[in-house]
């Protein structure tokens, strides 16, 4: 162990982190990236296969984005929006968001964050609502198995055991209703369009029972990530905002992960048939280069707060770095660079080897189900493919699948049982083929320590 991964167990409190595991193990430490590439501080190098947390979609060191971040950094290296003030990168990015927006999109709140992105969309529900005369709408629905984030609020929007758990989160305000994973939760029988119309019959009752004049605004990702790449079944969204629009309930579309790119059409949105009220964007849109956040609205969903905002005072609330100039500098030239470079196109065209490749790890005895679209997917180990029995736990198998894919120079992600993969948009064939040729040795390894551990 070098100096760095003692320092680090010493003096760094993790995020999302298995603390008690980490303890026992060591930290990998990067130092410097190119391209699809990271190298490690004793100089082994990987390919990025989860682009960092699904983010880093030009891949690493991108000269321009790098020389428009230090223009930036001369020119104006601070500014901020509050009280009426603005800044050119700021109200630009703002514009070209609002014309690629998938609805009828007027206006951009900047963060830091897709969790600060989600709390400000938990605001805006509730000030608007009051606005409008309607201070009991204001429960949010989320689903079990979403992911949008940490703060004290998404935690709890966040539908996955670990993140509520010794927290006292989710909040009273926050109900989750069904995971719509057809392989996992679907009854014997039923047909996906079956399985989507329970699931929206199942949110039907529980908006009844709650009482519709108190659920203000339904939040979803176009596919879950975090959850473990969890693709709508057939119909999904259309059948649930049938319900949405007859309660008159608004709709979030937490494109944090999907957005610009990630399943082939520039929204999730577009891919899976939604029609947002409203999106959440992080990640993709700087590249993961710098920090920001966008909440799109709608201009319906911005005026009735003029008014109100006049007579508190302002409209409070913000951060400091809300729309940061550098941040949004990089981003605005990265959403050009998209178009630039024809990156929804390439991401197309690279699209049929990747899933084409996933696709094939689906016949691997340990995988239950091989799931994707566009650049992103996972597998799903079980213990016995007929009966879709899962491993217990306590045995970390996609963990361990995660490690060996490690030792071999791949980096995936171990969700429970599930290992995502989700490259850089830059990736090209070749490297599609070199990430899949890993992760089946990884895959290989995994079933002979599972045999030998008498799992299998
Ligand atoms: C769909 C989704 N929403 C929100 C978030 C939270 O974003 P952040 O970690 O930037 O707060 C994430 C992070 O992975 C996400 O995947």
């Amino acid at each position: 162990m070098t100096n760095l991964e003692g320092l680090d167990l010493q003096h760094i409190f993790h995020p999302n982190t298995n603390l008690a595991v980490l303890r026992q193990s060591e930290p990998l430490v990067l130092t410097r990236g190119q391209g699809i590439h990271v190298w490690d501080n004793h100089g082994k190098r990987y390919i990025e296969g989860m682009a960092g947390l699904w983010c880093t979609t030009l891949g690493y060191g991108d000269e321009e984005l790098a020389r428009t971040a230090a223009e930036q950094i001369r020119k104006l290296t601070f500014a901020h929006l509050f009280a009426g003030k603005s800044h050119e990168p700021g109200i630009l990015l703002a514009e070209k968001l609002v014309s690629l927006a998938p609805f009828d999109a007027s206006r951009v709140f900047y963060g830091n964050s897709g969790s600060d992105g989600n709390d400000t969309q938990i605001k805006l529900v509730w000030y608007y609502h009051n606005a409008l005369g309607k201070p009991k709408k204001k429960k949010i629905v989320a689903r079990q198995k979403g992911y949008h984030g940490t703060t004290l609020a998404t935690a709890g929007l966040t539908g996955l055991p670990p993140f509520h758990a010794n927290f006292d989160v989710p909040l009273d305000f926050i109900r989750h209703t069904d995971c719509p994973h057809y392989y996992r939760f679907a009854e014997a029988g039923e047909t996906e369009d079956q399985y989507s119309t329970r699931l929206a019959e199942n949110l039907e009752k529980l908006i009844v029972a709650e009482d519709p004049e108190t659920i203000g605004a339904f939040i979803a990702e176009p596919l879950m990530g975090v959850g473990g790449v969890l693709l709508p079944p057939e119909g999904y969204f259309r059948k649930i905002q049938a319900v949405l629009e007859k309660y008159e309930i608004l709709l979030i579309d937490d494109e944090v992960i999907c957005g610009f790119g990630r399943t082939g059409n520039p929204w999730g949105a577009q891919t899976f048939g939604m029609r947002p009220t409203s999106i959440t964007a992080a990640k993709g849109l700087s590249s993961a280069y710098l920090p920001i956040s966008a909440v799109i609205v709608p201009e319906f969903l911005y005026e009735p707060l003029v008014e109100p905002s006049g007579e508190a005072g302002l409209f409070g609330h913000g951060f400091t770095y809300s729309g940061h100039p550098v941040a949004a500098a990089v981003a605005l030239r990265t959403l050009e660079i998209y178009e630039e470079r024809k990156l929804y196109e390439h991401v197309r065209e690279v699209t049929p080897q990747f899933q084409t490749r996933l696709a094939a790890l689906g016949e691997h005895p340990l995988v239950g189900e091989a799931r994707g679209i566009g650049l992103v997917g996972a597998v799903e180990l079980v213990s016995n493919k007929e009966t879709r029995a899962s491993f217990e736990a306590r045995h970390g198998v996609g963990a361990k699948c995660m490690n060996f894919c490690q030792d071999h120079g791949l980096i995936v992600r171990a969700i429970g049982d599930a290992v995502a993969v989700c490259p850089p948009y830059i990736v090209t064939d070749e490297e599609i083929d070199e990430i899949f040729d890993l992760f089946r040795r990884g895959l290989d390894e995994t079933l002979d320590w599972a045999r030998k551990e008498g799992l299998v």
